[in-house]
């Protein structure tokens, strides 16, 4: 059994989606064994608690450094021996302490078909670009915003819709996404 950690800032719709795929074997012999949380009292970890999945809250202003709490964070990764972090909506750049000790072994989800429209709200901006196709990505981190090697991608098209019905055609396409791209990464 493979374990995972998926790290997230609010909602967690994507970390609930993976943690349910996990468990009904769409992604085969994988656990999901933390949801690490830098806002604590966020939506994501009532998911969690609900679902009986360990999180790790932490303030980063209890910190003194960005390297203070990744070195805490990989410490626990560590502990329990995670072979993939999954960020789904972790709205913070990932720092050198976490890629040297996990650099390769961390991808993340974007809702938007990058290179284009990274940042905290791609689906606005995408929006107010006007472009016809949206999409989400899956890829590699590395130290830039939302750049890393990308894994996958799945294109939404726009047919007229609004930004609500564009965005939840979004979520649900990340939450198909997400967990197969997982499944082929920890297959390898
Ligand atoms: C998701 O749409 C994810 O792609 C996005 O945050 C949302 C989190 O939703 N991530 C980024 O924008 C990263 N730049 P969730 O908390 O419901 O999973």
């Amino acid at each position: 059994m493979k374990k995972i950690a998926v790290f997230a800032s609010g909602n967690g719709s994507n970390f609930e989606a993976v943690t349910a795929a996990a468990r009904s074997g769409l992604i085969p012999d994988c656990e999901v064994a933390l949801c690490v949380c830098d806002r604590p009292g966020a939506y994501v970890t009532g998911r969690a608690a609900r679902l009986g999945v360990p999180v790790l809250e932490f303030s980063p202003r209890d910190f003194g450094s960005k390297r203070d709490f990744e070195k805490m964070i990989a410490d626990e990764l560590d502990r329990l021996g995670i072979a993939l972090v999954c960020l789904a909506g972790y709205m913070r750049i990932v720092g050198e302490e976490l890629l040297g000790r996990y650099g390769g072994r961390i991808i993340n989800i974007h809702p938007a078909l990058l290179p284009a429209f990274p940042g905290a709200h791609a689906i606005r901006d995408a929006f107010e670009y006007g472009v016809k196709v949206y999409g989400v990505t899956i890829h590699r981190v590395d130290s830039t915003v939302d750049g890393g090697a990308i894994i996958a991608q799945e294109a939404v098209p726009y047919e007229g819709r609004d930004i609500d019905e564009l965005t939840a055609l979004i979520h649900s396409a990340e939450h198909r996404l997400y967990p197969a791209a997982i499944a082929r990464l920890l297959a390898e």
